[in-house]
């Protein structure tokens, strides 16, 4: 019998504070023995977005009291982790501090391995807790602060062969919600005004939908609510006006996906799609997915609910990879607010993008 590998993932690049603890024994998926989250929904819904500031403070509280949570809740003891890994980028430095710095200390005095975790290879192997997953695979990246499509070859290894040129998913839907006075986090209360709304009410742009290849853009889409908002009115408006945006990205998310395929299929023979990232957990968007998939002979996985949003388990997943081959970090590693997982890609946001 193999022997079972424990491993602690801490998470705190933006606004939750998450620490995980999963098990893996070998052949199975691994299994997540606890998965403590500790949102800061409550901190930042008046201002209608993530505070650095108060997002760091958040992390200071509470990293702590749910370390405790999760070593509690998986019944296992500090001396007993085989490593400590931790999310050290991309993200905002203040809070990536809190708990990268928080895992040196543990790893420090347990005289544990330190792992480095990039955030979005969390996002990119998610649904591993499901079903192996064997590399390479088509992602789609869908969260609040990246949309991309990449090629995954193994861990560490991304090819990105699209990405927005402006926002991301998760922004415009963060976006359109505050600006019609929705709430925060947008994107599930865009998800439920929209099932009671019109989708065919409002035109809304399709920025280079007929260029560009699979990248994406949805800068122009917040723009155009921004001057429809004073015809905005009732409740029934505001539905409308969720549904005709929800539909308007899901036509872009075909249509850009179609394209992604067709290029990762160009060199690739494995037929598997996965969606990962908070915006992953709109059904809408997953149905959309399902159907196209289907006419392209692709398999989608998406991760379960839970892990679509920031968690732990993500981190300690990758963490738990790296172990595996003794990819160990110095205590001396620093965080990284920028740490795009394809390296090699160009630079594609603002002004002087040439698609
Ligand atoms: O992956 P995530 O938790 O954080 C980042 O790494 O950015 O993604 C958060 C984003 C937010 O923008 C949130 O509005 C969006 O995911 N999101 C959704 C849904 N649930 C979360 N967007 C659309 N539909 C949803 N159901
Ligand atoms: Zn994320």
């Amino acid at each position: 019998m193999k022997k079972k590998i424990l491993i602690m993932g801490i998470e705190t690049s933006c606004d939750e504070t998450a620490v995980s603890i999963i098990q893996d024994n070998g052949t199975k998926p691994p299994k997540i023995l606890a998965n403590i989250i500790s949102s800061q929904e409550e901190v930042h819904k008046k201002f209608g977005g993530v505070v650095p500031e108060l997002a760091a403070r958040s992390h200071l509280e509470k990293i702590e009291i749910i370390t405790k949570k999760a070593l509690k809740k998986s019944k296992v003891k500090l001396k007993d982790l085989n490593a400590i890994s931790a999310t050290a980028g991309p993200g905002l430095v203040v809070c990536l501090s809190i708990g990268f710095n928080f895992a040196k200390s543990l790893a420090l005095a347990l005289k544990k391995p330190l792992i480095a975790v990039n955030h979005l290879e969390g996002h990119a192997l998610s649904p591993m807790f499901q079903q192996k997953i064997n590399f390479p695979y088509l992602l789609l990246l869908i969260s609040g602060g990246h949309t991309q499509y990449l090629i995954v070859k193994g861990l560490g290894k991304y090819q990105r062969i699209g990405t927005t040129i402006d926002d991301a998913l998760g922004e415009a839907f963060d976006k359109t919600a505050k600006l019609l006075g929705l709430g925060f986090p947008g994107g599930p209360k865009i998800e439920n005004f929209a099932l009671n709304g019109n989708p065919n009410k409002y035109d809304l742009p399709k920025p280079i939908f007929n260029k560009g290849g699979c990248n994406l853009s949805f800068a122009g889409l917040k723009t155009a609510i921004l001057r429809l908002k004073d015809t905005i009115k009732t409740k029934q408006d505001k539905c409308d006006l969720a549904a005709s945006f929800q539909q308007t990205i899901l036509e872009i998310i075909k249509k850009k996906t179609i394209i992604a395929i067709d290029e990762y299929k160009k060199n690739n023979k494995s037929n598997i799609l996965v969606v990962a990232g908070g915006v992953s957990a709109n059904k809408q968007i997953r149905k959309t997915i399902d159907q196209l998939c289907e006419e392209k002979n692709m398999k989608p996985i998406f991760p379960n609910i839970d892990l679509c949003t920031d968690n732990a388990a993500m981190i300690a997943i990758v963490g738990l990879k790296k172990y595996k081959k003794k990819d160990f970090s110095k205590l001396s590693f620093n965080v990284k607010p920028r740490w795009p997982l394809d390296p090699k890609a160009k630079f594609m946001k603002g002004a002087g993008v040439i698609l």
